[in-house]
């Protein structure tokens, strides 16, 4: 698209609850993108949410407002069981597609969008913004000046005491709708940051535990009494990386622990650990390098400094998104990463079912 791009590029965003939302307002934030249109079949949330921001056209549905409005981008923001379809739609109306997280419910969903994406010859990007906090860019900025050497092991976990999504969300704790818990939900993020940060290493083979043992608890308190918990409500993983590295993964919605939201990373390198430690998303003093000093081991502290975060992760994403849809080398943004990220979610889900190791491989069949 480089010789042919527009000027200003047209953008919509399909699905406007809190994600996208946060999309309506990184292409109005963006020179040479002009978000011309929304699409969510919510009547009420349509209207508020197109004069809030003074979004020239609505529409209940968003096949028609790729037929008429054509346009250049288009973000999904809708429940993990509809993105592959506007998502498809979309790149084979020609548009590219910034598709929230996790890119799908299972791998073969996902690879439905790739396909799309090199079918179409269009950018597919995952919508990967906790990547951005100021605390996981200092441990990867570390990482990248060759400090810690090679990274052989990492543990990488999102847990919650009592945070399952709430406020009209239901569709976070079905199965079918979501694809999975919070390991889908949060542990997507903290997967994506760990193999990000150790440099995307191959991935072999996963092994993992999902428990539902408080869910149903919580969950009647949220939906009311008739509620289901379908999904878990902790899970944990091991996986095994291409030359014997190994990576740790979990996630909570529900757990007995301190209150809050506990963002945490350990890494360790042969020449210098890390850790990561956030609690409820504060990044000032998060970060510790460990390393040897004159001799002695010793702790560095970086100095993050504060509102350093404020710049908003899906702003970064979609600047990058817009970037890489002007470059006009799509060949390595076609979803890649977020299918990688997605194939390893759905394997450690299999291996949870079966009680087995299970190699990615098996899932291409
Ligand atoms: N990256 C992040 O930080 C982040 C944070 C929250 C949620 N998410 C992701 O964003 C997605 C949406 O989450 P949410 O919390 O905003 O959910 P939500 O339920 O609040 O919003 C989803 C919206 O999509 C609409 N919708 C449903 N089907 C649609 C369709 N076919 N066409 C158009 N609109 C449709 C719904 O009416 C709703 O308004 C999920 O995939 C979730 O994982 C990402």
């Amino acid at each position: 698209m480089s010789s042919t791009s527009p000027a200003t590029l047209k953008a919509a965003v399909i699905g406007i609850g809190w994600a996208g939302q946060q999309h309506v307002k990184a292409y109005q934030a963006m020179p040479g993108v002009e978000l011309v249109a929304i699409a969510e079949p919510n009547a009420t949330l349509l209207d508020q949410v197109q004069k809030e921001y003074g979004i020239p056209k609505g529409y209940s549905d968003f096949q028609d407002m790729l037929k008429v409005e054509k346009p250049d981008l288009v973000s999904v923001g809708t429940p993990n069981f509809a993105h592959a379809e506007p998502a498809i739609a979309a790149l084979d109306s020609g548009a590219h597609v910034l598709v929230e997280k996790p890119l799908a419910r299972t791998y073969l969903e996902g690879k439905s969008m790739v396909d799309a994406a090199i079918r179409n010859d269009r950018v597919l990007q995952v919508t990967f913004n906790q990547r951005y906090r100021q605390d996981v860019q200092t441990v990867k900025r570390f990482v990248d000046e060759g400090r810690m050497g090679e990274i052989y092991h990492a543990k990488s976990r999102w847990l919650r005491r009592d945070g399952i999504p709430g406020r009209g969300r239901k569709w976070f704790v079905s199965k079918e709708l979501a694809g999975g818990g919070p390991l889908i939900d949060l542990g997507v993020h903290m997967l994506d940051m760990a193999l990000y940060i150790m440099g995307e290493p191959v991935v072999e083979a996963v092994s993992g535990a999902a428990y539902n043992r408080l869910g149903q608890r919580f969950v009647t308190e949220i939906y009311g009494e008739d509620a289901v918990y379908e999904v878990e409500d902790f899970a944990s993983s091991f996986i095994r990386l291409a030359g014997g590295r190994t990576l740790q993964l979990e996630a909570s919605w529900a757990t007995y622990r301190e209150n809050g939201d506990l963002i945490n990373m350990t890494i360790f390198g042969e020449n210098a650990g890390a850790e990561l430690t956030s609690k409820n998303y504060q990044t000032q003093g998060a970060v510790r390098f460990y390393v040897d000093a004159a001799g002695v081991p010793s702790e560095i502290i970086p100095e993050i400094p504060a509102g350093a975060s404020s710049r908003p992760g899906h702003l970064i994403v979609a600047e990058q998104f817009v970037e890489r849809v002007r470059s006009g080398a799509y060949d390595q943004f076609r979803g890649q990463e977020g299918l990688l990220r997605t194939w390893i979610i759905d394997a450690i889900y299999r291996s949870a079912a079966e009680g087995r190791e299970i190699r990615l491989s098996e899932l291409k069949e």
